[in-house]
């Protein structure tokens, strides 16, 4: 990559900026840089060789087929998704590897491993169990599931059947379970007794009754995890245990067209009924596929470790689909971080002689403020490549991330994407580069981007604007939303039409396609008639040194319409003062104009996030308008709303 070139923020000297070791290098499956332009002047070229890769009962004949608001990719195509994660490896002769590591919060509870053998066994019974209650193809089957390997088992079952999954996270309320179940009349739902969190017995199945009243939910397959009592429904219950153990451990997967429906999952929506998800088969598998192999190189003796939840989109492709399409050792973790002490999660990277380890920026800021301490205690040698993904990641915690834990030599792939892609779509390659903090790095080959203004046209290099995505769209890319097409038009195609993917993110690209992400643009203001996002103010906010993280929302006001409000939270060692505040009203002054001006600034000393780590703007904005703030339980510091509520002096 040529030195000369211009890169506009946030480190024009490059101090920062970090390179593949050999070793990286030479294990990459992507080392050399000319992959950019080969994808880039034959996208379907380059997805058709990925699709190779992989197995299909039939080869597909036409790569990829696009018309407004709609586009397919390997029509024609037959395989399976559990038959790639699954089967073809036990054919290949490695049913004996470990497929799965099961690491139970409980630290003096046994590890649970399967080898691919055994799990396609218990895939295979769970799927003739489901057949058995009458699930066909097409059916919907809701998982609520702890992090217990019958999660993986289940998702598997319900596609080997070309039956659809919808997962819900277990720690959702009984009634997040509900929405989603009436939404897509799910017939039958496998959940759990309970399950161990911060060494305390959660009991789920009194939820998950809660949460299926009244929907078309008939049957329901119960895990029992945590032994404790539960609610029983007799002819309606059935334990997992019982209607698997006589199941044949054969069961021939059904052979899915490439654009039959895999599974919905529902997006976390900040605002009003949460969005079905529709991911189907064969460019799914593609590219969750492709994506995990080259993001963190993975090989034979890999095992990899991603924190997320099963119920996210993270858990689906880099927990269970991705890896283990892969062939590789995936590693599930039941609890929480800090079970038994801060230290757990690099106890477990030891034991297991973790490879790959893929987390949130949230728990990384986490894992800084217990301190590197922890870490240390422990021999992390075995990491070869660390992940990131949900959240711009700030470089405090990035260069804490790189030196604590990957040692200064494991590079940091900062993964943007989004439920709906399925699969990441901008990172540096482990063995390309550059890995440079904040910045995610360029769109993976094969995938085009771009940055436009809210008018439609694109951006220059390092200027702030709209992250799209153009045709060819990624080949895991949603195709719809479960029930409402009017709302997926809107929602990805409503701005700029159909010929580009709104991924409603704010972002600036450099000369070479690096994209640093600024977060989301959904909240848009009209200050004084000026069509404005909240994210451009945070993120102009954000430019100022002492600021570690700020979220802008709008208040209405009378002679303007709408004016932003400002929390701001410094970084530590920085004292809030009023000359402080003037600094940051220039910063805004200089970044945007005058008229994107917050009203006020707040400091604070935490800002209210969803356990996926996105800060809750809907909260913010409720405060500072006065009305009803609504549910917090969903939070993970619901104790940070009482202390903004005396801030902002909150009297709704
Ligand atoms: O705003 C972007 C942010 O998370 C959003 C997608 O959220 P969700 O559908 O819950 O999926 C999260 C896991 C894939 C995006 O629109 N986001 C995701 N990854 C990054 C990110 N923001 C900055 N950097 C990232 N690496």
């Amino acid at each position: 990559m040529a030195e000369t070139r211009k890169w506009v923020e946030p480190d024009p000297k490059r101090e920062n900026w970090f390179w593949p070791t050999d070793e990286l290098r030479e294990r990459a499956w992507a080392a050399d840089p000319k992959i950019y332009e080969e994808a880039a002047a034959d996208p379907l070229a380059f997805w058709a060789k990925r699709a190779e890769e992989i197995s299909w009962f039939r080869r597909w004949d036409k790569v990829y087929e696009e018309e407004p608001y709609a586009f397919r990719w390997f029509l024609g195509g037959k395989l399976n998704l559990s038959y790639n994660s699954l089967d073809r490896h036990v054919e290949a002769g490695r049913g004996d590897k470990v497929a799965l590591i099961w690491e139970p919060e409980p630290p003096d509870e046994p590890n649970r491993i399967l080898t691919y053998k055994e799990l396609l066994a218990e895939v295979s019974r769970l799927a003739n169990a489901l057949k058995s209650l009458g699930v066909k193809k097409g059916d919907r089957v809701g998982i609520y599931l702890p992090m217990i390997p019958e999660a993986i088992v289940a998702m598997q079952a319900v596609v080997r059947i070309g039956a659809v999954h919808s997962v819900v996270f277990s720690a959702f309320s009984a009634e997040a379970l509900r929405d989603r179940m009436l939404d897509c009349e799910a017939k039958v739902l496998i959940t759990a007794d309970g399950y161990y969190r911060r060494g305390k017995l959660v009991s789920l199945k009194p939820n998950a009754d809660k949460g299926i009243a009244g929907t078309k939910v008939e049957k329901v397959i119960v895990v029992r995890r945590a032994g404790n009592e539960v609610p029983w429904n007799e002819g309606r219950d059935i334990w997992y245990h019982e209607i698997t153990k006589d199941q044949p451990a054969e069961c021939p997967p059904e052979e899915m067209d490439a654009e039959d429906l895999a599974f919905i999952l529902y997006t976390s929506g900040t605002t009003g009924k949460p969005k079905g998800v529709m991911h189907t088969t064969g460019g799914y598998a593609v590219q969750a596929y492709t994506t995990c192999k080259w993001d963190f190189n993975l090989h034979e003796d890999d095992v990899h470790w991603c924190t997320a939840d099963v119920g996210w989109i993270t858990g689906h492709t880099y927990i269970n689909y991705g890896p283990l399409m892969n062939g590789v050792t995936t590693v599930v973790y039941e609890g929480s971080p800090d079970y038994p002490d801060y230290g757990r999660m690099w106890a477990t990277i030891q034991k297991h002689k973790v490879t790959v380890y893929y987390t949130a920026p949230t728990a990384i800021r986490m894992h800084v403020k217990w301190g590197e301490d922890w870490p240390k205690k422990y021999d992390l040698s075995s990491l070869r490549v660390l992940g990131t993904v949900g959240e711009p990641i700030n470089e405090e915690a990035w260069l804490w991330y790189f030196k604590h834990i990957g040692g200064e030599r494991c590079p940091i792939i900062d993964t943007w994407w989004q439920t709906e892609t399925g699969a990441t779509c901008v990172e540096a390659l482990p063995g390309i580069g550059p890995f440079i903090p904040t910045v995610a790095g360029r769109p993976f080959p094969g995938i085009r981007a771009k940055i436009l203004d809210a008018g439609g046209q694109p951006v220059p290099p390092g200027e702030g604007g709209y992250l799209v995505l153009e045709p060819p769209f990624p080949p895991s890319l949603l195709r719809g939303l479960w029930g409402d097409p009017e709302k997926y038009k809107a929602t990805y195609f409503g701005e700029y039409g159909p010929r580009y993917y709104f991924t409603r993110d704010g972002a600036r690209m450099d000369e070479v396609g690096n994209i640093r992400i600024t977060g989301r643009v959904d909240d848009v203001m009209n200050v004084a008639g000026h069509r404005l996002a909240t994210a451009e103010v945070e993120d102009a906010l954000t430019q100022h040194p002492l600021v570690s993280e700020v979220a802008v929302v709008s208040r209405p006001d009378e002679v303007k319409g709408e004016v932003p409000i400002a929390f701001a939270l410094l970084k530590a060692g920085a004292q809030p003062s009023d000359e402080l505040k003037r600094e940051l009203i220039k910063t805004v002054d200089q970044h945007i104009g005058p008229t994107a001006r917050p009203a006020e600034i707040y400091f604070v000393e935490d800002l209210p996030k969803t356990r996926s780590g996105k800060i809750m703007r809907r909260v913010l904005k409720a405060l500072v308008r006065g009305e009803p703030v609504g549910d917090v339980t969903t939070l993970r510091n619901p104790e940070s709303v009482d202390h903004l509520k005396e801030l902002v002096g909150y009297e709704g």
